[in-house]
């Protein structure tokens, strides 16, 4: 019933707990997408491992990834929500296409930079062949259009360059994928240094609010937001906090700025914050009771799994089983 439409694909890594920007940018839009394409959103538990991780911690943050996936809306009847492990098409397409990217390519991968220099007692061959990986994880779909953040768009233009170089040599085997990159309220900046974007694993709690975070957290938080000396809730040179706690406010309640600036005309930065963090802390309010319904349920979640992977698998298995062929590989029946 799904074959004849278009795919979407994204996933996100079980590691560090989601925010306020992974939701508004993100997340929260995935949803919308299923009325029109065959959406599968994973979890991607082999990426993590990129860098160390603790076993029983990468476990838990699976089940509760797969848990805050569904809490933001992802219903498991309309989407495939999948754990990438479970699906090994996953490990065998990443290590073909290994064999056709190109180390230069993945040298000027600004992230294995990034994290290379994080990690510099780790830097793993996994690290660097991660976009291959991410390539596998598209294309084995035939996936049109992949809704990530600004930051993985270097990864997603290999993955097309990936797939233009294979279908090159053996004719159309994969979907070219194209990037979707929300440009309405995707980019949230951290609360305490608004030129950074807001990062889940900044060392700064106070700047980053987490989709879990309970109702005084967030207000708090808000309270503590850097803005400027200035006492007006308007746009403008220096004020980037306050633009950012502005399009924050927007992107929860739906107002334009000209309307903030409206509502907030001769009120204090005290007033704003207040009005910022009770709004965001009652948007998050009904993901945090159901991800706590869900995450309480393993069994319910391991089903859900499990369906997911067995969806996912066979869709992969068909591109898996051409690429194969198209390489070069023997078929046999055991
Ligand atoms: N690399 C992505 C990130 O860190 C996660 C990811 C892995 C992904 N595979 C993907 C995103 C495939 C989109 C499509 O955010």
């Amino acid at each position: 019933m799904f074959q004849d439409k278009k795919v979407v694909f994204s996933g996100v890594q079980p590691s560090g707990s989601l925010t306020l920007g992974n939701y508004l940018g993100a997340i929260k839009n995935f949803s919308a997408f299923s009325d029109e394409y065959r959406c599968y959103y994973c979890v991607v538990d082999m990426h993590a491992i990129t860098v160390r991780q603790n076993p029983a911690e990468l476990r838990r943050r699976t089940y509760d990834t797969l848990a805050l996936y569904m809490a933001c809306g992802l219903d498991p009847e309309r989407n495939v929500l999948f754990v990438q492990s479970h699906v090994p098409a996953h490990a065998e397409l990443a290590w073909i296409l290994d064999c056709y990217t190109m180390f230069g390519e993945l040298s000027r991968m600004t992230q294995f930079k990034d994290k290379s220099a994080k990690n510099a007692d780790n830097i793993n061959a996994g690290l660097f062949t991660y976009p291959s990986l991410m390539a596998a994880d598209i294309l084995l779909y035939q996936t049109e259009l992949v809704p990530v953040g600004v930051d993985q768009k270097q990864h997603l233009e290999l993955s097309r360059d990936i797939a233009n170089r294979f279908n090159g040599v053996y004719g159309d085997v994969f979907v070219v994928p194209e990037p979707y990159i929300p440009t309405t309220s995707a980019k949230i900046m951290s609360l305490a240094e608004p030129s950074k974007k807001m990062s889940k694993s900044d060392p700064n709690e106070n700047a980053v609010i987490r989709i879990l975070d309970d109702r005084d957290t967030i207000v708090r938080k808000f309270k503590r937001a850097v803005t400027d000396s200035g006492c007006e809730v308007r746009r403008g040179e220096g004020k980037e906090g306050i633009e950012n706690l502005m399009s924050i406010y927007g992107a929860v309640t739906g107002k334009s700025f000209d309307e903030i600036e409206r509502e907030f005309d001769g009120r204090g930065y005290g007033d704003f914050k207040l009005a910022v963090g009770e709004a965001v802390a009652d948007s998050l309010e009904g993901v945090r009771r159901e991800f706590a319904r869900l995450s309480a349920d393993k069994k319910y979640l391991e089903e859900i799994m499990a369906k997911g992977a067995s969806e996912a698998a066979r869709a992969a298995a068909r591109t898996l089983g051409k690429v194969k062929k198209k390489v070069g590989f023997t078929d046999i029946r055991y």
